[in-house]
Formats: C-alpha cells, sequence, structure tokens
C-alpha cells in the first residue's frame, strides 16, 4: 500500500511531536529545511525513537564529496529515506547511492515551483517539454542507482512508464476533492497518485493545519486503500 508521509511543516520539535500524539497512525514523517535548521539532528532521533520512519527532505546538491558526507550522517541517524536533488548529475548520484547503507535515496526531479519558461532559462533551453525533462531527470536517477524519485502529481503517470515497476515514486501536492489548493498549483488527489502509480504521499497542510487532523489522516488512507482494492 501507499504510505501517507505527514509534512512536519511547522517551526518546532516541541510543535511537531504535539501534531504527531494527535496522529497514533501515522507510520512516516517528512523533515524539510525549515524545522531541520532550526531542531538539527536530535529531532530526527526523537522521530525514529517513536518508531517513526523518516524522510529528511533536504534536497541536497552539492560536488560528490559533500552530498557522500550527508548521506552518511543521514544514515548514521536512522533516517529511512532522504532526497538528493538529480540535477546533480550521474557522478553524485552513484557516490550518494553507493554511500546510503539502507537509507533509501530519491532523486529531486523538476522542483514545482517552475513553469516551462523558469526551467528551461535554467538549462538554456526555450523547448522544454517539462514532463519530458521530468522523465529524463528520473530516469538518470534510478539509472545511478537510487532508490527512486519525487516528482509532481502531473507527471507520475508518465515518470511510472519510463522506470518501470520497482523504483519509488514520492509525490507532494496531495489534496483531498475540496481541499484548498493553497500555492500548490500541480495537485491531485490521492486516489489519482495512487492510480497514476505513487508509492509515497507526500501531505502537509492538509493535515497540519486542520482542526481534526487525526481525521483528516484516516479519510486519506481510506482513499489509498479504496483505491488499491479497486
Ligand atoms: O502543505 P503541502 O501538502 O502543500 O506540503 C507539501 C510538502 O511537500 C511541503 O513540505 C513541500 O516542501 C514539499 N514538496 C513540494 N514540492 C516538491 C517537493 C517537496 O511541495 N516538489
Amino acid at each position: 500500500m501507499a504510505e501517507i508521509i505527514v509534512a512536519l511543516d511547522v517551526n518546532t520539535g516541541a510543535e511537531a511531536i504535539r501534531l504527531l500524539d494527535r496522529l497514533p497512525e501515522a507510520r512516516w514523517v517528512k523533515v524539510g529545511s525549515r524545522i531541520m535548521t532550526r531542531e538539527g539532528g536530535g529531532l530526527i532521533q526523537r522521530l525514529t525513537d517513536r518508531g517513526l520512519a523518516v524522510f529528511l527532505d533536504l534536497k541536497w546538491h552539492d560536488i560528490p564529496h559533500t552530498v557522500v558526507g550527508a548521506v552518511e550522517a543521514a544514515h548514521e541517524l536512522g533516517v529511512a529515506m532522504a532526497s538528493v536533488h538529480a540535477l546533480g548529475g550521474g557522478e553524485v548520484l552513484a557516490a550518494a547511492a553507493a554511500a546510503a547503507g539502507g537509507t533509501a535515496l530519491v532523486g529531486i526531479t523538476v522542483l514545482t515551483c517552475h513553469d516551462q519558461a523558469s526551467f528551461g532559462a535554467v538549462i538554456g533551453r526555450r523547448d522544454v517539454v517539462m514532463r519530458d525533462e521530468v522523465a529524463r531527470l528520473a530516469s538518470l536517477a534510478v539509472s545511478s542507482g537510487l532508490s527512486g524519485v519525487v516528482c509532481s502529481p502531473m507527471e507520475v503517470g508518465h515518470v511510472r512508464t519510463e522506470i518501470g515497476r520497482a523504483p519509488w515514486i514520492v509525490v507532494p501536492g496531495i489534496r483531498r476533492a475540496g481541499d484548498r489548493r493553497e500555492d500548490q498549483r500541480r495537485v491531485a488527489t490521492p486516489r489519482q497518485a495512487v492510480s497514476d502509480g505513487a508509492t509515497h504521499l507526500v501531505v502537509g497542510r492538509p493535515i497540519v493545519s486542520a482542526r481534526d487532523p487525526r481525521k483528516v489522516f484516516l479519510q486519506i488512507r481510506d482513499e489509498v486503500e479504496a483505491c488499491i482494492r479497486a
């Protein structure tokens, strides 16, 4: 079954723990730059002590030596999954994969804040087709030895066709029908993302900002389960 990863997009470890006290069924959490910069590795320890699988989403994009050091540190901290930018290139990705031990590394393809024009400007081409760029980077990540990729809901089906059945596809921008999109432009329902091939759904504000986070978490879980039975 696809996993639901709760994005701990809050300011402090204490807030994160209070949220998790209200989410007894949560199995995965995402720690990003915001809370990691404030709390450091001690937070990871507290989360793994609670039996949670941690996705450390720091999107490393650096030279091989530095990325390898970060990957090793994440592995020592007991991180289950971590992200590295596919744009770093094959050498970085292969070195990171070789250093990962039991930590699953996933490659960031194209950030969801890009549109065709802004990504074209970054890589110096006007004629980019976003879906193809994402699939190309996903393929590079997986052929370099990574466990999977991160992509937007718009590209999941295309990426799944490109990389085959086994690799993980981690998908943010998940909204139930009727949820507010906030700043996410490219969203999908849990059902849509899973039926297109997602293995992990990253959900932030729909759960974190809810009056009853557990109720939303369980609704999303039910939707994922129903999709798998269908
Ligand atoms: O609140 P929301 O559900 O939109 O949060 C989505 C989470 O996924 C945030 O932590 C955001 O940083 C992350 N993310 C994203 N787009 C990406 C990669 C990660 O929204 N391409």
